[in-house]
């Protein structure tokens, strides 16, 4: 593309939010590029992600269930035992599979990949430096950051990727440690943390907060959370403070400290995981120079249309406002080429749903408790133990509950919380019944199959709404 025969779009970064973006935008009938540094499509969530997490999660669950729990369901195997390093190959397939992929669809769209690292060298021009060596620039109508996020440093603690590793490091070891910590009890330290108790490790979550979780998981579903994980052996040092680390003698010694009562202490592991958090990756791209303004957390400011304070330069993902999730990102890479396109285009921030890959799986879409109490939302409560689902009965597999949060005027499905197995999966029916408006009653006349999961979820809905009469029939 030159100046006088320009991209429609150009799209910095080819992450879920970025190759969606792109894809889009060449069935739109655009003239598309998109721009990855990496070497590699997929962005964070494929590489380094989610994609190698699950996995890894996976796998790790059913080692877990072979050394473990087959014996109690009549199956009998002999000397279970891990080989780590075709454990890892496995999941370096499914990503290699996955990236793959992504550049197969690429190309398939007629999307020029352009293989380097894009800077501005003006509000409608970028400069690559490219992957292969030299540098190319490109022109564009329209440009789309969507260049996503980074791994947020403890101050002080230093990560080598091997002893001191962030979730990058934690997908990749190369032994099972005896002992591991986790820096924050959030997404990342619960499931990479389940990972590594699953093979093995003795697995301790240091959080600052006195829950688990992270941001928006419901209080309730949060403790209960807490118990289960505490039941398959993991440790919580919770309301506590991470002072600093010092490596020593092949182990790395932590400072803590009591949040409330200030009590110090030393834990040691052989492992120390920091998932604190992410924040919004920008490096390099020269906002400065075209006037892009980002916030006190490092955010690019977008409008409600994605447009940055540079005209003609959008942004999506990560490397903005909303959740960090891959599939938010995606929505957004849809939306932002539609509004190109056609000045329309929509995500309803209401219904994106949340999922943490553990086992059970905790999945929610909507407010938690608290947040309504805080917004003084009139609500009310249904809640279907899986104790009481014949298949989760049948299948042994009964821990967990599902919860709904309705209306109280209106009947109006708000929420839902579900910790079980296959949770996330189950979330989706009603991430639709939120998006369509649905009121638990709509949603509780809706046939389930039996025996199924589903059903559970039914049956929260009845225990919900008034007009079912607020009774589950199964509890
Ligand atoms: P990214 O995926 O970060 O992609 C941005 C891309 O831009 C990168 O590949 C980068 O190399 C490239 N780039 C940056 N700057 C430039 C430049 N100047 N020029 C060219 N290229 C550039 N989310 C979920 O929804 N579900 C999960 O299960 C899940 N699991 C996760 C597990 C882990 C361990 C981690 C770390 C994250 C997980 N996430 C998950 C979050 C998810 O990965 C992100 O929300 C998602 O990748 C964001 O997409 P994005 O397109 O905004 O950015
Ligand atoms: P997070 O925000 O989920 O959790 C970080 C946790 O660390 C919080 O509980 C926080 O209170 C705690 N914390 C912060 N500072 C601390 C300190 N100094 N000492 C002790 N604890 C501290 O972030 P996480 O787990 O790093 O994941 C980053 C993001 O990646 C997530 O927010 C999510 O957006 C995405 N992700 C999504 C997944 C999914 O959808 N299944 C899986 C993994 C990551």
């Amino acid at each position: 593309a030159t100046a006088a025969d320009p991209y429609d779009v150009v799209v910095v970064g080819g992450g879920p939010g970025g190759y969606v973006a792109a894809i889009k935008a060449a069935q739109l009938g655009l003239k598309t590029a998109c721009v990855e540094k990496r070497g590699s499509l997929g962005g964070t969530c494929l590489n380094v992600g989610c994609i190698p997490s699950k996995a890894l999660l996976h796998n790790s669950e059913l080692y877990h269930a072979a050394k473990h729990d087959f014996k109690n369901r009549g199956i009998d195997v002999k000397d279970v035992n891990l080989d780590l390093t075709r454990f890892m190959k496995f999941k370096d397939t499914s990503v290699t599979q996955l990236t793959k992929g992504v550049e197969g669809l690429l190309k398939k769209n007629k999307v020029d990949y352009v293989k380097g690292t894009a800077s501005f060298s003006s509000p409608t021009s970028l400069n690559v430096q490219l992957l292969e060596g030299g540098e190319t620039s490109l022109e564009a109508k329209n440009i789309v950051l969507a260049t996503g996020s980074e791994v947020t440093p403890f101050p002080g603690i230093e990560i080598d990727e091997e002893q001191i590793v962030s979730s990058t490091g934690a997908i990749a070891l190369k032994k099972v440690p005896e002992k591991m910590i986790v820096i924050g009890g959030g997404v990342i330290g619960l499931e990479m943390g389940s990972v590594w108790s699953r093979l093995g490790a003795e697995v301790t979550v240091v959080e600052f907060l006195t829950a688990i979780g992270g941001a928006g998981m419901d209080g309730e579903v949060a403790t209960s959370f807490k118990k289960i994980l505490e039941k398959q052996g993991m440790k919580f040092k919770l309301g506590t403070k991470v002072i600093d680390a010092e490596k020593k003698d092949g182990k790395v010694f932590l400072n803590v400290e009591d949040a409330k009562s200030g009590k110090k202490e030393q834990i040691d592991a052989d492992c120390v995981l920091v998932a604190i958090g992410r924040r919004p990756y920008t490096k390099g791209l020269n906002l400065e120079a075209v006037g892009i303004e980002v916030d006190q957390r490092g955010r690019i400011v977008v409008d409600d249309a994605y447009n940055t304070t540079c005209k003609g330069v959008k942004c999506i993902g990560d490397a903005t406002f909303g959740p960090m999730l891959a599939h938010k990102a995606e929505e957004e890479g849809i939306a932002v080429v539609e509004m190109i396109k056609s000045g329309h285009g929509h995500v309803n921030y209401e219904a994106i749903p949340a999922v943490v890959y553990t086992h059970p799986e905790v999945a929610w879409v909507g407010p938690s408790e608290e947040d309504l109490k805080k917004q003084g939302v009139e609500y009310r409560v249904g809640k279907f133990p899986l104790m009481a689902n014949s298949r989760a009965k049948t299948n042994q597999d009964s821990e967990g509950f599902v919860k709904v949060l309705v209306e109280k005027n209106t009947d109006t499905l708000l929420a839902t919380h579900i910790i079980a197995t296959g949770a996330g999966e189950l979330v989706a029916s009603s991430v639709l019944a939120i998006d369509y408006k649905a009121s638990a009653e709509d949603y509780a006349r809706v046939c389930a199959a039996h025996p199924t999961m589903m059903e559970s979820v039914k049956e929260a809905m009845m225990a919900g709404s008034n007009a079912m009469g607020g009774k589950a029939i199964h509890f």
